[in-house]
């Protein structure tokens, strides 16, 4: 592993924001990963595929990006499979790997960017699937204690794009791997999301494979949300919201098309891009940002944009969303400082 200094983060975020770190490094192996601890370095960023993160400027610090690979197959019986995954693999690689040897599971989840690490830290979902659904344990190292230990799914404490690790482990548990649990089957279990439906009817798909629905996600993702590769995004910038259904039914008075998912608790929550939509932001271009014209939930840098820019205009949106609907929006990117 080489230790770099006042290194640029361009090619490790998908905003592409040209940002520096003070110190940067590579780890591929748990001893790489100790030998780093050792150091104690005062201020870390521990990163994945660096696909939830906007950074607002340089960081004064360490960045430590996380490249531990290796898929194994920890156990298996005729039905199930147990595969524990190197934090540092690529989430869609592991995803196309498992539709290939009729995995069943995560077909759902292709095209999500980000490394296999980051995944549990919100539990990533697409298409009516979440990371938790398969979710069997992961191993984090303590950036504390420098100890490795072992979380299972309950320990998780698994929500809509959360985790434990965004509240009492925040900033000090360090992914190692992730293991799921797949069907070993061609037979996908969740193809009732609208989208996916549509996809597949367009496709004359009767009875779909987990391929198809793979390759049905993928074609409805790269229709509708921009390939990071050409155009700097994190996916969605904020979440869901949800509100009560006290609330709900005051906004339907005066927005009867208000599209909506009734939640188990009588809450209902609200696409944030209806949100930001019916606020006119869908398709704006502020300079080098803009709120890409198919998916008003995802931010863009159209090229050259700093982070506080991207910022600036998703403070505007929450404002907007907040004196038309009387809803906060809460960010799901990460914002670093
Ligand atoms: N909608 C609009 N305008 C838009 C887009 C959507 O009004 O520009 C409304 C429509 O009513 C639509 C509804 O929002 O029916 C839902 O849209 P969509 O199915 O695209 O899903 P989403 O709620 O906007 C969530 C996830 C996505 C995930 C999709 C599909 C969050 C914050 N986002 O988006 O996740 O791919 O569902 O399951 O929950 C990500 O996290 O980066 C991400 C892309």
């Amino acid at each position: 592993m080489t230790i770099h200094t006042t290194y640029s983060l361009k090619n490790y975020n998908s905003f592409a924001i040209d940002a520096c770190a003070e110190r940067f490094v590579e780890v591929f192996s748990l001893d790489d990963l100790s030998a780093v601890l050792r150091e104690n370095h005062p201020k870390m960023l521990i990163l994945g595929g660096g696909s939830n993160m906007l950074f607002t400027g340089d960081y004064p610090g360490f960045v430590v990006k996380i490249g531990i690979l290796g898929k194994d197959i920890i156990q298996e019986t005729d039905t199930d499979i147990i595969l524990k995954i190197g934090a540092g693999e690529s989430w869609h690689s592991l995803v196309t790997y498992c539709v290939e040897n009729d995995y069943a599971g995560i077909e759902n989840l292709g095209l999500i960017p980000g490394t296999v690490g980051a995944a549990p830290i919100q539990n990533i979902g697409a298409y009516g699937v979440e990371l938790k659904d398969v979710f069997e344990s992961l191993e984090y190292v303590d950036s504390r204690t420098h100890d490795l230990k072992t979380l299972t799914k309950d320990d998780c404490q698994f929500g809509y794009r959360d985790s434990i690790f965004k509240h009492q482990l925040r900033g000090n548990a360090i992914i190692t791997s992730v293991s799921i649990r797949l069907k070993k089957s061609k037979i996908p279990e969740h193809t009732s999301y609208k989208d996916v439906q549509s996809e597949l009817a367009i496709q004359n798909v009767t009875t779909p494979t987990i391929r198809d629905v793979f390759d049905a996600v993928c074609a409805i993702r790269k229709r509708k949300l921009p390939d990071p590769i050409e155009i700097g995004n994190a996916g969605s910038f904020f979440k869901n919201p949800t509100i009560s259904h006290a609330q709900f039914l005051d906004l339907l008075l005066l927005h009867p098309e208000i599209p909506h998912y009734s939640q188990s608790n009588s809450d209902e929550k609200i696409p944030a891009a209806w949100l930001i939509e019916q606020c006119g932001w869908k398709g704006k271009r502020l300079g080098e940002v803009g709120v890409h014209p198919n998916q008003a939930l995802v931010l863009v840098n159209y090229g050259g944009a700093k982070g506080s820019e991207i910022i600036d205009l998703a403070y505007e949106i929450q404002a907007s969303v907040l004196e038309k609907f009387s809803i906060k929006l809460e960010m799901e990117v990460n914002i670093i400082q």
